[in-house]
């Protein structure tokens, strides 16, 4: 169970692995994500679901390697068993026909927005869609979702690759009346995306990532505030709509642990464990 069948490397320190997890993956939305332990001292962390194929059994994780869990798990290759995959868990995104729609994703969540796309496609919207990266090395599943794609764009913050930066979105939107804007990627760059969009009245899903620990919505950790509410994103989310979040608050919650995960990493670096 959870053996990892096909492990690439799409760029440096982004990984993709394909697991065997038939219970799962006959369950699995886009949207949804689990939660991973990979050994008995190990945190719990959660990925998003890229692709499910319900004939094979597997779901597809797509991970940036960026402290102690995940680079131990990126170590991991085709054959190894992973200890614990929890899922699907989550609410999958809203999938219905909105006429235009665009897509954005940033970094590795290009690879979940995919599987989004995909389905939006398939049921004959008109899918616009937007990658970014850091720098044009970083992009990622650029052929994959353009197939899904009516419009494809690429976005560098460097403009090595594409347009630079997000403010040629407005001419997207300018151009087009869209129905929906679905963002997955990166905090910052939600909360860019849901700026833009806000003037033009457009609504703006947003894959929240908060910490997280126990993703049953009984530890608080992931608490978020939408629309002056709270909301904890792994049991009422992750998706929420990006205009009514507290973009402040999420930001400075999710930096709550970075002297922990700091030396978390660098243990793992100098002796090979972090725990
Ligand atoms: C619902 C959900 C879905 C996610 N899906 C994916 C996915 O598909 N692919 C993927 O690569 N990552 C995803 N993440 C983020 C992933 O869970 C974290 O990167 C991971 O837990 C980091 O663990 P670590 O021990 O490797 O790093 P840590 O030591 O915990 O952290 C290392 C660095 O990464 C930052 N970091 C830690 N957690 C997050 C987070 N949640 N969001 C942004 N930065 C973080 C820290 O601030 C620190 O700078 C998701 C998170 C959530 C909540
Ligand atoms: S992770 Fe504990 S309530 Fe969401």
């Amino acid at each position: 169970m959870n053996k990892i069948l096909v492990k690439k490397e799409l760029a440096a320190k982004i990984k993709l692995f394909d697991i065997h997890a038939p219970e799962i993956a006959a369950k699995t939305k886009p949207g949804h994500f689990v939660v991973l332990r990979i050994s008995e001292r190990g945190e719990r962390f959660p990925l998003t679901i890229a692709g499910a194929d319900t004939s094979e059994g597997t779901i597809r994780l797509v991970f940036n390697e960026v402290g102690k869990s995940t680079r131990e798990l990126g170590c991991f290759s085709e054959g190894d068993e992973i200890l614990d995959v929890v899922g699907p868990l989550g609410n999958p995104c809203e999938i219905d026909s909105f006429g235009n729609v665009l897509c954005i994703g940033g970094g590795v969540f290009a690879a979940p927005l995919h599987f989004v796309a995909s389905a939006l496609h398939r049921i004959g919207n008109n899918v616009i869609t937007v990658i970014g990266a850091r720098i044009s090395d970083l992009l990622i599943f650029e052929d994959e979702l353009e197939s899904v794609s009516d419009e494809f764009h690429i976005s560098t913050d460097d403009g090595s690759k594409g347009h630079k930066g997000l403010t040629f979105v407005k001419e997207i939107l300018d151009q087009n009346s869209i129905g929906r804007a679905i963002a997955m990627g990166p905090v910052a760059m939600l909360k860019a995306v849901s700026e833009i969009t806000k003037p033009y009245g457009i609504k703006t899903m947003v894959t929240l990532t908060p910490l997280m620990v126990d993703a049953t919505g009984m530890c608080g950790c992931c608490r978020v505030s939408v629309g002056g509410e709270t909301k904890f994103a792994c049991v009422d989310g992750p998706e929420f709509d990006g205009h009514q979040v507290d973009w402040e608050l999420l930001t400075s919650r999710m930096r709550t642990y970075l002297t922990d995960e700091r030396t978390a990493s660098l243990f793992y670096e100098r002796l090979g464990r972090g725990d």
